[in-house]
C-alpha cells in the first residue's frame, strides 16, 4: 500500500485529480469505478476544471459507480444518478452511454445485480477504483457482516450509515434504507484502488481498517490484500496512523 499524505482537503483532491489524470493519460479508454459521497466531490471538481483547460478527456472514458440508492429514480436529486451528474458528467465529455450506475427501480433486482456484474466484466474489469470510506468501515455500500460479498447485492444500511447519510436530505425519514452495491470482487479485481479520507471522523476507521485484522466486521481492510492501493488523506484522517 502506498499512503499519501496531503496536508489539507484541497490538496488531497487535487493529488487525487492528479492520480486520475494519469490513468486517463495512460489509457484513454480507461474503466473508472466511481464514488460518491462528499468526499470525491473536490476531485470531481479539479477534474472539471481540468478538462475545462484541455488538459484531460474523458470520451474514451467508461465510468462504473459503486451503488445506487433503492427506489429512487435516477432524476431524483438524492440519487447518486444525480449526483454523478452534478458533479461530474454534465461538465465534461463522458458520454451518457459510458456512464454506468445500478438500477434500483429493475423489476428484477437479482437480475439487475448480476447483469451490473456481468457489465463491469465485459468492460474488461476496473482500471482505476475510486473508494471513499465508510465511519464503519464501508466501501461502496458493503457493509460491516459476517461475510464479504462477491458481487453486486441489496444491502440493507446499517443505522450508522442511514445517520451519516442524514446530512443531505431534510428529514431523517427520507434516507433510504436500502442500496445496491458492487460486491468485493470487481474492488479487488481492480487493477488500482485510490481510497480517499479526510477529515478527523475517519481517522479511527483508517486506522481499524489498514491497520487492524482482515474482517467483513471492517469491510476496508480487505483492501489489505489488494496488491496496488493508494491510501491518499488529509492530515487529519491519517492522524492515528
Ligand atoms: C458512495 C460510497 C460510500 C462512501 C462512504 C463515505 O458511493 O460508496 O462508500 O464513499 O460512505 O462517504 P463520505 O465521503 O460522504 O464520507
Amino acid at each position: 500500500m502506498k499512503i499519501i499524505l496531503a496536508e489539507n482537503y484541497l490538496e488531497m483532491s487535487r493529488k487525487a485529480a492528479d492520480i486520475l489524470c494519469a490513468q486517463i493519460t495512460l489509457k484513454p479508454s480507461s474503466v473508472l469505478g466511481l464514488a460518491t459521497g462528499s468526499t470525491p466531490i473536490g476531485a470531481y471538481q479539479e477534474l472539471v476544471s481540468r478538462y475545462q483547460e484541455n488538459k484531460v478527456s474523458f470520451s474514451r472514458i467508461r465510468a462504473v459507480n459503486l451503488d445506487e440508492y433503492q427506489g429512487l429514480s435516477p432524476d431524483d436529486q438524492q440519487s447518486y444518478a444525480y449526483f454523478m451528474r452534478r458533479h461530474l458528467f454534465d461538465f465534461v465529455n463522458i458520454l451518457p452511454e459510458n456512464c454506468h450506475i445500478p438500477n434500483p427501480q429493475a423489476q428484477d433486482v437479482k437480475e439487475e445485480c448480476l447483469r451490473y456484474d456481468r457489465l463491469i466484466d465485459s468492460l474488461g474489469g476496473i482500471d482505476l477504483q475510486l473508494l471513499g470510506l465508510g465511519r464503519n468501515g464501508h466501501i461502496g455500500f458493503n457493509e460491516p457482516g459476517e461475510t464479504f460479498m462477491k458481487g453486486t447485492h441489496c444491502v440493507a444500511l446499517s443505522q450508522s450509515t442511514i445517520e451519516a447519510n442524514r446530512r443531505f436530505f431534510s428529514d431523517k425519514e427520507e434516507v433510504p434504507r436500502q442500496a445496491l452495491t458492487v460486491g468485493m470482487a470487481p474492488i479487488m479485481q481492480a487493477r488500482q484502488v485510490l481510497l480517499l479520507v479526510s477529515g478527523k471522523d475517519k481517522a479511527p476507521m483508517v486506522k481499524e481498517a489498514f491497520f487492524g485484522p482482515v474482517t467483513p466486521w471492517v469491510p476496508a481492510s480487505i483492501l489489505q490484500l489488494h496488491k496496488d492501493v493508494i491510501l491518499l488523506g488529509d492530515q487529519a484522517a491519517l492522524s492515528e496512523i
